[in-house]
């Protein structure tokens, strides 16, 4: 089987800071990286890198090539992104000492990719492929539509979170992946909670907490335990959480399975400064000792 991922694809600016900055502050950083990010491409390397056949669909600006060599090195299928005359996106992450960090998005070519491009990429999957999509592209509601109706399982990280944008997309779901926080926010925006949206399987991270699982085939919520790590930095380890049960899912492993492999990739994610470049592959997320 296969994943294919409708997601954004970012220049990540990683500054180190002492501090996150607050309103109004002017504050040195102590270094800067540059990391291939967006949470798309994280999801893309993630699941790649966990032994998954992945085929991004995508866009980026006429200097974005940087961005597809890395993720066809990086073993994910680059066919479906096009090159469009918009800038590439780019994210400026501060990361503050306890790894915590604040970021802001350009969508730049993230928000623009043609319509027929998803339509052309989803015709050569089959059904039941899994598409995964995120909040920070255009076409979501519409690629969910498509991959449903094709027989296709439907993933959604419900991040940047949005509450509108999730309950546009909840009637096309088989798969929804909220962190605590937003889970609050919907059930504040729709009144229901995690386990009452009418999707099949509802993943929530709880952080430091682990990941808890309600699936619509047993009334008993499940959890995984996070693995104790002092973290470095964060960024990313949602997204390489998502694209570790995709692929666990893909690969035929049980949810719990498919879950306690994400945590270990996500545990060991966030030992690591940077983003897509720096997500850990199968062995090592088996081999790593906690
Ligand atoms: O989740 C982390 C990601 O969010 C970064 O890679 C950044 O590009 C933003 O999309």
């Amino acid at each position: 089987m296969a994943i294919w991922n409708l997601g954004s694809i970012n220049a990540d600016m990683v500054y180190t800071m002492s501090h996150l900055p607050v309103a109004g502050e002017t504050l040195a950083a102590n270094g800067l990286d540059q990391f291939l990010g967006g949470k798309g491409a994280n999801m893309s390397v993630a699941a790649a890198r966990a032994g998954s056949v992945v085929h991004h669909i995508g866009a980026i600006g006429p200097e974005g090539d940087w961005a597809v060599e890395r993720l066809m090195e990086y073993g994910v299928d680059t066919r479906h992104i096009a090159t469009l005359d918009l800038p590439t996106g780019h994210a400026i992450i501060a990361v503050d000492q306890a790894g915590e960090n604040q970021i802001i998005l350009f969508p730049g070519a993230n928000r623009s990719i043609p319509a027929d491009q998803v339509g052309q990429a989803l015709s050569m999957a089959h059904a039941g492929d899994i598409v995964v999509l995120q909040n920070e592209t255009n076409m979501q509601v519409e690629t969910a539509k498509m991959a449903q109706a094709l027989g296709l399982k439907v993933a959604y990280a419900a991040a940047p979170f949005e509450a509108e944008a999730v309950r546009l997309i909840l009637p096309y779901l088989d798969l929804l992946f909220l962190n605590e926080v937003e889970a609050k926010q919907l059930q504040q925006a729709t009144g229901k909670s995690a386990d009452a949206l009418g999707v099949a399987d509802v993943i929530v991270t709880l952080g430091a907490k682990g990941a808890r699982h309600y699936t619509s085939t047993s009334d008993e919520a499940s959890e995984v335990a996070a693995l104790p790590v002092t973290p470095i930095d964060t960024t990313g380890a949602g997204d390489t959480f998502t694209g570790y049960v995709l692929s666990g899912l893909d690969r035929g492993l049980p949810m719990p399975q498919a879950m306690g492999l994400a945590a270990r990739a996500a545990a060991l994610m966030v030992t690591r400064h940077g983003t897509a470049d720096v997500i850990p592959d199968l062995k090592e997320v088996q081999n790593a000792h906690f």
